[in-house]
């Protein structure tokens, strides 16, 4: 189902029956939605003991059992404490240079053969979704010679790739079909990628360790009890990192993309801004631009690439003083949340400005889900956006093609762990 037609169903659903509200999902059963801050107050602030990730989720195969995503209890605390060093605001610094590194190879045509000259028409959603996996192979396996990013490259998007919408929509699918099945290209692909990170861990292994990627933080990072990671772990917290990161922050970056060149004023301002910075402003000056903080901002609260946050309880709570027990489930319809008028004027307009104008509570404005499940990724995929949009709006001038210059938006649909816009989005470079 498209998420613009959920999104709308949730919108009328509270129209009719007010705030909160009992939905039927697919899979799930009756959810308890809320949409405004309040009630994000009383979900994000619900005690930790009593909540736990819905199961089963459709991107189990895909993560694995032990991933971050999954795991609840004790369990998610720990693997939690073991990833978060590696992604905490004052480590991303280090990949600053090799976001930009791969925003300017997509740009020189490293990847395609075809730089964005003018007169050439590139797919944004093509080119964000190759530069987020260059991205976080170099921030999590460390990858910066070509010949091993090449086979990287290949392998885990083959394994992002193949399992597809119907996979992810209709486990029935999840099944042999004598080699020919769509489940059986995606398990082999899973294979492949094992194999590749497994014979990634062997190396660093025996050479001892080191490295300031996310790999050799995990390798060294030791539990409470001093034990360390197990292979197996290790192995689906990498898919998960892979399966989370990618193509979240490259659906933000064609929105982002796409708002910018719908509206000329704050494509204008935004220029400005990154061009008063300097000829070659590094990755911490980038992050200190208040504009492309609120295009970003914005970006996200328009098009939140991950539409809704989901608990299960394990005991006895009342959201917005309905009472829900154990097994039951409650949700965040981030739109609604995004687009409440008492919080947000004229809330379907792109206008960054309104970040500038004033502070928005993580109740208010919650991209990145929140409480002990918000996104690891949160600050890795704050510094990509900046630092990407800034680097692609200085060296090249964009023009929406034709078709996507006016009208509706989009439609967004689910891609696996995300939602994103149906179609390509194709920009014609116009100049640089
Ligand atoms: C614009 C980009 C991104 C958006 C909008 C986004 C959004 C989210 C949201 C809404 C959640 C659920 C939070 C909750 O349940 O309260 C989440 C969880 C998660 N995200 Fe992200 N994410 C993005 C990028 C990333 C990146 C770059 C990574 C990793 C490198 C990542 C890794 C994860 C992981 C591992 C979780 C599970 C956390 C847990 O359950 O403890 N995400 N993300």
């Amino acid at each position: 189902m498209s998420t613009d037609i959920l999104e709308r169903y949730l919108s009328w659903r509270r129209g009719r029956d007010g705030d909160p509200f009992r939905v039927r999902m697919p899979a799930l059963g009756p959810v308890l939605f809320t949409g405004t801050p309040e009630g994000a107050r009383e979900f994000f602030r619900a005690p930790v003991d009593l909540l736990e990730p819905p199961l089963p989720n459709p991107i189990e195969p895909m993560v694995g059992a032990a991933s971050l995503i999954l795991a609840r209890d004790g369990r998610h605390r720990r693997e939690r404490a073991l990833l978060a060093p590696a992604l905490h605001r004052n480590r991303i610094s280090a990949y600053g240079n090799a976001i930009r590194e791969a925003a300017r190879a997509e740009l020189s045509g490293e990847r395609t053969g075809d730089p964005w000259r003018p007169g050439t028409r590139i797919d944004a959603r093509a080119a964000a979704r190759a530069l987020t996996l260059r991205v976080i192979l170099a921030a999590v396996f460390g990858i910066d010679d070509a010949a091993r990013r090449a086979e990287y490259t290949t392998v885990t998007q083959e394994f992002l790739e193949s399992f597809g919408s119907t996979l992810f929509m209709v486990p029935a699918l999840r099944r042999k079909l004598f080699g020919l099945s769509g489940w059986e290209r995606f398990s082999t692909a899973r294979d492949r990628l094992d194999e590749l990170i497994d014979a990634e861990v062997a190396r660093r292994r025996a050479d001892g360790g080191g490295g300031a990627d996310l790999l050799a933080l995990m390798l060294d990072t030791r539990y409470e009890d001093g034990s360390a990671i197990t292979d197996t772990d290790l192995r689906e917290q990498l898919r998960t990192l892979l399966v989370a990161g990618h193509e979240t922050t490259a659906t933000a970056l064609v929105w982002a993309l796409y708002r910018l060149h719908r509206e000329p004023e704050a494509l204008a301002r935004l220029r400005a801004e990154v061009a008063a910075a300097g000829s070659d402003p590094g990755p911490a000056e980038l992050m200190a631009l208040p504009y492309l903080d609120a295009v970003c901002q914005e970006t996200l609260r328009l098009h939140p690439p991950v539409p809704i946050v989901l608990r299960r309880l394990t005991g006895d709570l009342t959201l917005r003083g309905v009472p829900l027990s154990a097994g039951d489930t409650m949700g965040i319809s981030m739109h609604l949340l995004h687009t409440d008028p008492a919080v947000w004027p004229q809330p379907r307009r792109f206008r960054p400005e309104r970040f500038l104008e004033r502070r928005y509570s993580p109740f208010e404005f919650a991209p990145f889900g929140g409480g002990h499940r918000r996104c690891v990724g949160a600050a890795l995929a704050d510094y990509e956006l900046r630092i990407v949009l800034a680097t692609v709006l200085t060296d090249v001038r964009l023009r929406l093609s034709p078709r996507f210059a006016h009208g509706p938006a989009p439609m967004s649909v689910p891609h696996t762990i995300t939602v994103g816009p149906r179609s390509a989005i194709t920009f014609d470079v116009a100049g640089f």
